[in-house]
């Protein structure tokens, strides 16, 4: 791999001429993000820019003005960003990721999430860009964990069929693709809803109002910062080696219920929790969603790749502009 550059500009101002250090980027590695406005594209955005890469971000509703504005439905402007930038590495972050949405929207999530994936192989396959396809531990039924790489994927509902769809048109079109399966995410939100962990905030903060909260499916939240660690780190591998390809996981190590997870954020911000209540029922009428579709992350980890931030440090990062009580907020950080 090419080593570090360093871009300089000549500035000419009255009376001296000043040398101006401009980026310190390296040109010729260049990493295309989608979904870089969403949850996981903008740290995986972050990582790769302050780790040098020269990085292009796009996004659809949010982009401007930051990012590119591209609409991965459109094949040719896809087409057209891929040939204009010919990045060394595409991270496919861009997906319909809420499962309540796709079970009522399957055909369109499906043009994202698959055709949109398939497309997006094809044009990385065209300028030998390495394409990281994001996946879901929903592709797994959750009655046998932990799942390893090539275990059986049974995905309960559309949204997990739609993600193992996208791997499989994928892998077919790029053969030297990677797919990268991760658990429920949280980290730095715009808004509380943007993630499936964060959103609980709320209900553990206002502990004038008792909340149920599901003590029955297992989960293992995972800090964004981290799966944007490792895809940087599986990318400078694949740089060293190209045979590397295929399916990986990765995942937060701290198994916890939706109800753990709430009392786990109590106790990060020294809240109460005593009006959270554990419900262990079979959740009736809801989109299906797999008990423990722990993985196996012992692939990646062998590969000598991996981070993982201890829960309560993470949340405490990405909730605390979140916190309403400032004299809570003062105990814990002052
Ligand atoms: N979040 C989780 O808990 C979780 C768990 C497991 C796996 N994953 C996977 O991780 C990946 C990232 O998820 P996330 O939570 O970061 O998703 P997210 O926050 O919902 O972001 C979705 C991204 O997709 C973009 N997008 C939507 N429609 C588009 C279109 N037609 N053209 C171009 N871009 C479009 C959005 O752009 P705009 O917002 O600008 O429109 C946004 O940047 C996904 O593949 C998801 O399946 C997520």
């Amino acid at each position: 791999m090419e080593g570090r550059q360093l871009e300089y500009k000549i500035r000419f101002l009255p009376g001296w001429v000043e040398v101006v250090q401009e980026e310190d980027v390296v040109p010729n590695r260049r990493a295309l993000i989608t979904g870089a406005t969403g949850l996981l594209g903008r740290a995986v955005y972050k990582e790769f820019k302050d780790n040098s890469w020269h990085v292009v971000g796009c996004g659809y509703s949010r982009a401007r003005p930051r990012f590119e504005r591209v609409d991965l439905l459109d094949a040719a402007a896809v087409e057209a960003l891929v040939q204009d930038f010919k990045p060394h590495v595409i991270v496919h972050c861009a997906a319909e990721r809420r499962p309540d949405i796709v079970e009522n929207q399957p055909e369109s999530a499906s043009l994202l999430n698959v055709g949109a994936s398939e497309n997006l192989a094809k044009e990385a396959a065209k300028v030998g860009a390495f394409l990281i396809y994001i996946s879901s531990d929903y592709v797994f039924d959750g009655r046998n964990p932990p799942y390893r790489e090539d275990a059986v994927p049974n995905p309960l509902n559309h949204y997990g069929k739609t993600k193992l769809e996208g791997e499989k048109v994928v892998l077919q079109n790029n053969e030297d693709a990677a797919v990268l399966r991760v658990p429920v995410l949280y980290g730095d939100v715009e808004k509380l809803e943007e993630s499936a962990v964060t959103i609980l905030f709320d209900k553990v903060q206002f502990s004038n109002k008792s909340a149920n909260m599901d003590h029955l499916q297992q989960r293992f939240p995972t800090y964004v910062k981290d799966v944007a660690t490792v895809c940087l780190q599986l990318t400078e591998k694949k740089l060293q080696n190209p045979s590397l390809k295929g399916i990986f996981h990765w995942s937060g190590n701290e198994q916890m219920t939706k109800y753990e997870i709430a009392c786990a954020m109590a106790d990060a911000f020294n809240l109460p929790s005593s009006h959270l209540r554990p419900i262990t029922d079979e959740p009736v009428g809801e989109t299906p969603r797999p008990r423990n579709p722990q993985l196996n992350c012992s692939k990646l980890e062998q590969l000598g790749i991996g981070q993982r931030t201890p829960f309560r440090v993470g949340i405490r990062e990405s909730l605390w502009p979140f916190l309403v009580d400032k004299q809570w907020r003062q105990t814990v950080f002052h």
